[in-house]
């Protein structure tokens, strides 16, 4: 079976990291228009830099969970694809072999002119760190009212999916939350959260368990 995944803070949550939404619209302290935005960036860039070093460390510091894994199992019998709105790398520590990060990578440095500058950055960001093209580094994250530049390859895999499985998101950002619209007809769907959105997207059956406990129900229902 060809199965997607589409993931959302929710799947590390178990892992100690914390999801956006569910704390009164504050992202560890901070509205996220003062930390995730491109103007932001141009008004305060320390404060911008010091919040993603602080994600950084703390992505460093924690372990895929039994969701990552459970979903990393799945590759032994099916071809799994998995898009994940998430900065963190505990679906590929996990042994998942297919991740297409949406929103870029906490790991990733770019340059803040050329999106397509992209390189490994493990370490603290400082103001005064350059790019190759010698512009100020910034992490390889997408931030709101920018372009998503892996939307395409996003939608491929949801076309081409029988099985569609969203995990631990809110399905509030755009266009991620559009994906599921893809799939095509005769694929199912499996929604996976233990406080699922409101209005689901149509035909899909909601597990409301977190990811450890749901993700393994929806294989069982799936035949996975
Ligand atoms: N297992 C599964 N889901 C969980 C768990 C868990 N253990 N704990 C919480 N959740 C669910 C919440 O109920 C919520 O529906 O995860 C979801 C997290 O939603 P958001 O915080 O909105 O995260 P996400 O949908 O990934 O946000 C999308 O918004 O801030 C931007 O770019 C950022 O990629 C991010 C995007």
């Amino acid at each position: 079976m060809r199965v997607a995944v589409l993931s959302g803070a929710g799947i590390s949550a178990e892992s100690g990291l914390k999801t956006f939404r569910d704390s009164d619209g504050l992202w560890e302290n901070h509205r996220v228009e003062d930390v995730a935005t491109p103007q932001a960036f141009r008004r305060n860039p320390e404060l911008v830099l010091r919040f993603y070093n602080e994600r950084r460390r703390a992505v460093l510091q924690a372990q895929p969970n039994e969701g990552h894994r459970e979903i990393a199992r799945w590759e032994a019998r099916h071809s799994v694809r998995v898009v994940t709105q998430n900065i963190d790398d505990l679906h590929e520590r996990a042994g998942s072999t297919s991740v297409l990060h949406l929103h870029g990578s906490i790991l990733e440095g770019r340059s803040s002119k050329d999106p397509d500058l992209v390189f490994p950055w493990t370490g603290d960001m400082r103001l005064g760190d350059l790019a190759p093209d010698g512009t100020q580094v910034r992490p390889n994250v997408v931030w709101f009212g920018e372009p998503v530049p892996r939307m395409e390859a996003a939608i491929e895999a949801v076309e081409g999916c029988d099985a569609l499985v969203v995990v631990g998101t809110s399905l509030q950002v755009y266009p991620a939350a559009m994906l599921t619209q893809f799939a095509p007809p005769h694929a199912r769907l499996v929604l996976v959260d233990p406080r699922p959105p409101a209005h689901p997207p149509k035909g899909c059956l909601v597990i409301a368990e977190k990811a450890s406990i749901g993700l393994p129900r929806a294989a069982e229902l799936l035949g996975l």
